[in-house]
């Protein structure tokens, strides 16, 4: 058997939006495909969205929304992917690293109040896996230091907290809509506004700086430069790809749950001693974006991958811890100890885990990593 950590997969009516869009004659962003998704999006989430060209974009423009000054600082995960950090560096801002829970790998909140300065404006919390951090804790410790929540979402869509979607837990949440994400467009991403103080600023800062969305609106004769900004827009032909996508958001979740609810059942008595499994906290209901093990030790993780590779199977790790990483030296701060994020880092295995994946595949990855500790 070979089996692929990741493949895409179709809802089978991507071609046929693409083509309507393409015969709509309006290709830019804001177009009739763009305005379905943003309706579905406030259907799940309750909030205002606005579709942009990736998650990294996302987060650039909610942060650029804060308004901030160069040197002011946003508390963060180490372990996360470089677009994180890399959106406070880009809006000139000093990525705080914090680290992680031993139980979810999300941001730890015993850790915010050390880390906070007379520069610390905001807390980025990032929803590994698409099972929530502590987010009651985050937003009464942010409340009391007058910080900004946001939250990078990216792996979180149409995953939840106690019944609330992730990225509505904080004042903006973002996500991605990467091939690689549960709801893709190829590249995308969105940022959902649950704090109206932001909503036209996004606008402003999402079109290239200039005041189009109220001109769109009829509240202004003509628009103009307003502002910072970018070009935050998705073509409406990548939003009507995105569209079939989000219209099988349940489908595709059970497809993934089935999965995820095997390799657990599969390993969960087995793995005593050997490896960790993913934690899922009381009232969270993930999104099953990743099912991953935590090995006892870098060489084991090597040796495994080595095994399963060997039996046809592929897996992979995840993030490269960001404190220690080239950038991450340059332009982050570390300011709580790191030994969890470290050991996520060289630990953590990440297994096969796709929609159109089957029973028989999930159960013959279970077979080679039970034979690996076997033999
Ligand atoms: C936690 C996190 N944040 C941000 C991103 C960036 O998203 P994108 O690839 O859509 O720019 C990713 C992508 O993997 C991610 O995992």
């Amino acid at each position: 058997m070979k089996i692929s950590f990741f493949k895409p997969y179709l809802t089978g009516k991507e071609l046929n939006n693409i083509k309507e869009a393409v015969h709509s004659l309006h290709w830019s962003g804001d177009g009739s495909f763009t305005l379905k998704c943003v309706q579905l999006l406030k259907i799940m989430t309750g909030s205002p969205g606005y579709l942009v060209p990736s998650g990294t974009a996302a987060l650039e423009l909610a942060l650029m929304s804060l308004d901030l000054k160069p040197g002011d600082e946003v508390i963060m995960p180490s372990f996360t992917f470089p677009s994180t950090a890399n959106a406070a560096v880009q809006m000139g801002l000093t990525p705080v690293f914090v680290d992680v829970r031993e139980d979810t790998l999300n941001l730890d909140e015993a850790l915010i109040e050390s880390a906070l300065s007379e520069k610390t404006r905001a807390i980025l919390v990032v929803q590994y896996a698409g099972v929530a951090a502590n987010m009651d804790a985050i937003n009464i410790m942010a409340r009391k230091n007058n910080l900004w929540v946001i939250e990078d979402a990216a792996q979180g869509v149409n995953a939840f907290s106690h019944g609330k979607p992730l990225g509505t837990l904080g004042d903006l949440g973002t996500y991605s809509f990467h091939q690689t994400k549960n709801f893709s467009s190829g590249e995308g991403g969105a940022v959902i506004v649950n704090n109206t103080h932001f909503q036209e600023r996004i606008e402003i800062h999402r079109q290239k700086g200039t005041n189009r969305s109220q001109f769109l609106l009829g509240k202004v004769d003509k628009y103009s430069w307003v502002d910072r900004g970018s070009n935050y827009c998705l073509s409406d032909i990548l939003a009507a790809f995105l569209f079939a996508q989000l219209e099988q958001i349940k489908t595709i979740t059970e497809l993934r749950r089935r999965l995820f609810n095997q390799y657990y059942q599969g390993l969960h008595s087995f793995s005593n001693g050997r490896f960790r499994l993913p934690t899922i906290p009381q009232g969270c209901e993930p999104n099953y974006h990743s099912f991953f093990i935590l090995l006892n030790s870098e060489t084991v993780r090597h040796k495994l991958m080595i095994w399963l590779l060997k039996n046809g199977i592929e897996s992979t790790t995840h993030f490269v811890p960001l404190h220690s990483s080239i950038a991450g030296r340059h332009y982050g701060v570390v300011r709580s100890k790191m030994n969890v994020t470290d050991l996520a880092g060289s630990c953590l295995l990440r297994l096969p885990l796709f929609p159109q994946m089957s029973i028989d595949e999930t159960n013959y990855v279970i077979d080679c990593l039970k034979s690996f500790f076997e033999r």
